[in-house]
C-alpha cells in the first residue's frame, strides 16, 4: 500500500517533476486517497499535496506547478493512520522544514515517539505515525549533519513495517530511503537514479534495477546508489534486469485497465508458459533452485496467498493432489501465520502473489522458513520481498497489471501452478511423460480459448446492463469450478460494490439455499459433461434446486452442454476444455460480468473504493 517514488537527476530542471507525476500515475493502484509530490533545489523544499485522487493533485499542480529541482520525492497513499485529508497526505514535513518525508507502512511505536517529540516542544500537523518519522529524522540529522547517517540513526528507533524516503533542504543533490519489510527497489540510469515502491515507478525510464534487502539504508545521487545496514556496513545489492514492456502498464486504448488487463489474459497465459519444454519434450522450470531430492521427498504442499491469488492456489491444490499424489492444503497467510501450523523440512510452502509485496503473506513465508519449510513462491513483480525472500521464485509472465481487481495474474497464476504440479508429477514420476506432455498440449491450447471467450462478451455485458440494481448474486461451483465461484464473487462484491458470495454447490442444502428466494440471481460454474459425468450430473441437480425455489440461474458450461442449457435461464458458453484446465476458461464471463456491472453503475473499476492493489500493511 502506498506508492513511492524517489528521484535524483543530472541538474535542475522540469524532469523531478515530471518523473514523480509520471511515476504516480503508474503507482495509483497502491493507493488512492491523496498524493503528494516535494522537490528539491539550492532554494530548499517546495511541494504540494491533496486529498483525494490523483487528478486533484494534478489540478493542483496545473494551477500552481513546482519549480525546477535536481531531486524529487512523491506519495500515493492508502490511508491507515489519519483519514484521507491534505494534512496526512504526504509529504510530511519536519517541524523546522529541514526534511521531507513519504511513507509506506505502519510505525508500531509512533505513539511513543509522538509523545516524547511532543514534550520536546514539537508541534504535529497531521494524525499520522509517518510525521514523527519527519521530525525525528529533523533531529537526527541536525545533531549527525549527514543525511544517510540520519536515516539510520531514525531506522534503528523506529518499530513496524516501512519504506522512508528524505529529501533534504540543505542538499538537493540526494534522496536517501530507508527500508524494513515493506519494499523499495532502486532503478539505475544513465546519469539519474530512481528509489520506487516497486518497478512500476521508474519501469518506464530504465530496465536496470537493485533489490534491497531488509534493514537497508540506500542513498541516491545522480550518478551513485550506495547502500548500508542499519548499522552503516557497506551493502552489495543485486542487480537484475525488469524484462516488463513500460507499454503494457498504459490503457492501450481501453477504457479501464481491468477492460485491457482480460483481454490481456491469452498473452500472459502464453507467456508464463512459454519456453518449458526441453527439444526432448521434457518440462523445464530453471527458476526451481530447490534440490529434486528435496522435491522428491516433499510429504506435503502448503499453498498460502490472500485474495485471488488464494483462489488460484485452490484451483492448484486440484491440479497437484490429482497429478502427483500429494498433498496440498491452501491456507490465507494472515492465518496461517497466526495458528501454529504444523509445517517440517518434508513441507513445501507455496507462496502465492502478484506483487509480491502483500505484508501478510510475507509473513508467512518467513514463519514457514523459520519452521524449516522450503518455500517456493509463484510471483509475477520481479525484485520484490517474497521473491527475494523465497528459496525459489517461478515468476509469472503477466506483465504489470494495474486495474486493483486481479484479472490476468490469476489466469497467470494459475498456470503457473499447473506448471508446478506437472513438473513435479515427472519428477516424483506420479505421471507418465506422455501424459505430462498431453496436459502440457492443452495448457498450450488455452490461450486461444480463452481469446474466445473475451470475444463473446455481449451476452455478458447486456446481462450486467439488466443487472446493476440487484443486491445480492449467488455463485457456486463444484471441484475447480468451486474457487472460480469464489473469485467471480469477489469481483462482484470489489468492483460493483454488490453482496455476492462464492459457494461449493453441494454446501447448499446445508444453510445457503435458505437465501435462494424469487429472482435471485444465481451464477453457476458447470463442470464438463465429458469424462467426469458425476460430478456434471451433480451441478445439474444443484441448478434445478435453486430454480424450483425461484431463481434466475446464469449458467456457464462448455459449448454443446445442452443438458446445463435447459436448467439455465441463461448460458454463457466456454469451449471444451479438460476439467482440471477449465478454470482459465469459466473464471473469464464472471470477470467480465462484474466489470460491465461496475461500468453501468458508473464506479470507478480500477480503483475501486476502499482498496489499495498491493495490501503491504498486516
Ligand atoms: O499481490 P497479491 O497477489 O499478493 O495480492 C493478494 C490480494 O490482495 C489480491 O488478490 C486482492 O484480493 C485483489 N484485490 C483481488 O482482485
Amino acid at each position: 500500500m502506498c506508492g513511492i517514488i524517489g528521484y535524483v537527476g543530472p541538474g535542475v530542471s522540469d524532469r523531478p517533476l515530471r518523473v514523480a507525476r509520471e511515476a504516480l500515475a503508474r503507482l495509483q493502484y497502491r493507493g488512492y486517497d491523496s498524493a503528494g509530490i516535494a522537490v528539491a533545489n539550492s532554494d530548499g523544499l517546495s511541494f504540494i499535496k491533496r486529498a483525494g485522487k490523483l487528478s486533484v493533485l494534478e489540478e493542483a499542480l496545473a494551477a500552481d506547478p513546482l519549480p525546477p529541482a535536481s531531486a524529487a520525492i512523491g506519495h500515493t497513499r492508502w490511508a491507515t493512520h489519519g483519514g484521507p485529508t491534505d494534512a496526512n497526505a504526504h509529504p510530511q514535513l519536519s517541524y523546522d522544514g529541514a526534511v521531507a518525508v513519504v511513507h509506506n507502512g505502519i510505525l508500531e511505536n509512533h505513539q511513543v515517539l509522538r509523545q516524547e517529540l511532543i514534550e520536546a516542544g514539537i508541534e504535529f500537523q497531521s494524525e499520522t505515525d509517518s510525521e514523527a518519522a519527519a521530525h525525528l529524522l529533523a533531529r537526527a540529522y541536525a545533531e549527525l549533519g549527514d543525511l544517510p547517517e540520519a536515516m539510520r540513526a531514525v531506522a534503528r528507533r523506529l518499530e513496524g513495517t516501512f519504506t522512508l524516503l528524505a529529501v533534504a533542504q540543505d542538499n538537493p543533490r540526494l534522496v536517501v530511503g530507508a527500508r524494513r519489510t515493506s519494499p523499495l527497489v532502486v532503478g539505475l540510469g544513465e546519469g539519474e537514479n530512481f528509489l520506487g515502491s516497486d518497478v512500476a515507478a521508474f519501469v518506464a525510464q530504465t530496465d536496470r534495477a537493485l533489490e534491497l534487502g531488509q534493514d537497508q539504508v540506500v542513498t541516491i545521487t545522480a550518478d551513485a546508489v550506495e547502500v548500508t545496514g542499519f548499522d552503516g556496513r557497506p551493502v552489495r545489492a543485486r542487480e537484475f534486469r525488469v524484462d516488463w514492456d513500460a507499454s503494457a502498464a498504459v490503457k492501450g486504448g481501453f477504457a479501464t485497465f481491468m477492460e485491457k488487463e482480460i483481454h490481456d489474459q491469452p498473452t500472459a497465459v502464453r507467456d508464463t508458459l512459454l519456453g518449458r519444454l526441453t527439444p526432448t519434450g521434457h518440462l523445464q522450470l530453471d527458476e526451481l533452485r530447490i534440490d529434486e531430492s528435496v522435491l522428491r521427498s516433499v510429504d506435503k504442499i502448503v499453498v498460502i496467498a490472500c485474495g485471488t491469488a488464494a483462489y488460484a492456489g485452490h484451483v492448484a491444490k486440484y491440479a497437484i493432489e490429482h497429478w502427483c499424489r500429494v498433498p496440498v492444503e491452501v491456507e490465507l497467510a494472515h492465518e496461517f501465520r497466526y495458528r501454529d501450523p504444523v509445517v517440517t523440512s518434508k513441507t513445501l510452502v507455496v507462496a502465492i502473489s502478484q506483487s509480491g509485496e502483500t505484508m501478510d503473506t510475507i509473513m508467512a513465508v518467513r514463519h514457514a522458513r523459520e519452521q524449516g519449510a522450503r518455500v517456493l513462491s509463484v510471483v509475477n513483480t520481479m525484485g520484490s520481498t517474497i521473491a527475494r525472500e523465497s528459496d525459489a521464485a517461478l515468476y509469472t509472465h503477466a506483465g504489470p497489471e494495474v486495474a486493483v481487481a486481479s484479472t490476468k495474474a490469476f489466469l497467470a497464476q494459475i498456470a503457473a501452478t499447473y506448471l508446478l504440479g506437472l513438473y513435479l508429477a515427472q519428477l516424483r514420476g506420479t505421471m507418465f511423460p506422455d501424459e505430462v506432455r498431453a496436459v502440457l498440449r492443452e495448457l498450450e491450447q488455452m490461450p486461444a480459448k480463452i481469446e474466445r471467450v473475451i470475444g463473446g462478451g455481449d451476452a455478458i455485458r447486456e446481462l450486467a446492463a439488466s443487472m446493476k440494481d440487484v443486491e445480492s448474486v449467488l455463485f457456486l461451483g463444484r471441484h475447480v469450478g468451486y474457487p472460480v465461484a469464489m473469485e467471480g464473487a469477489l469481483k462482484l462484491k470489489e468492483l460493483a460494490y454488490i453482496h455476492a458470495e462464492g459457494f461449493a454447490a453441494g454446501e447448499l442444502k446445508h444453510g445457503p439455499i435458505a437465501l435462494i428466494d424469487q429472482g435471485q440471481a444465481v451464477f453457476v460454474v458447470v463442470p464438463s459433461p465429458r469424462g467426469r459425468d458425476v460430478l456434471h450430473d451433480k451441478v445439474l441437480s444443484n441448478i434445478q434446486e435453486v430454480r424450483a425455489r425461484g431463481a434466475r440461474t446464469l449458467v456457464v458450461a462448455e459449448e454443446g452442454d445442452q443438458a446445463a442449457a435447459a436448467h439455465a435461464d441463461q448460458v454463457f458458453w466456454v469451449p471444451q476444455t479438460p476439467t482440471l484446465l477449465a478454470p482459465l476458461v469459466a473464471v473469464v464471463p464472471l470477470q467480465m460480468f462484474a466489470c460491465a456491472v461496475a461500468t453501468v453503475k458508473g464506479l470507478d473499476v480500477d480503483q475501486p473504493r476502499n482498496l489499495a492493489k498491493s495490501v503491504t500493511v498486516e
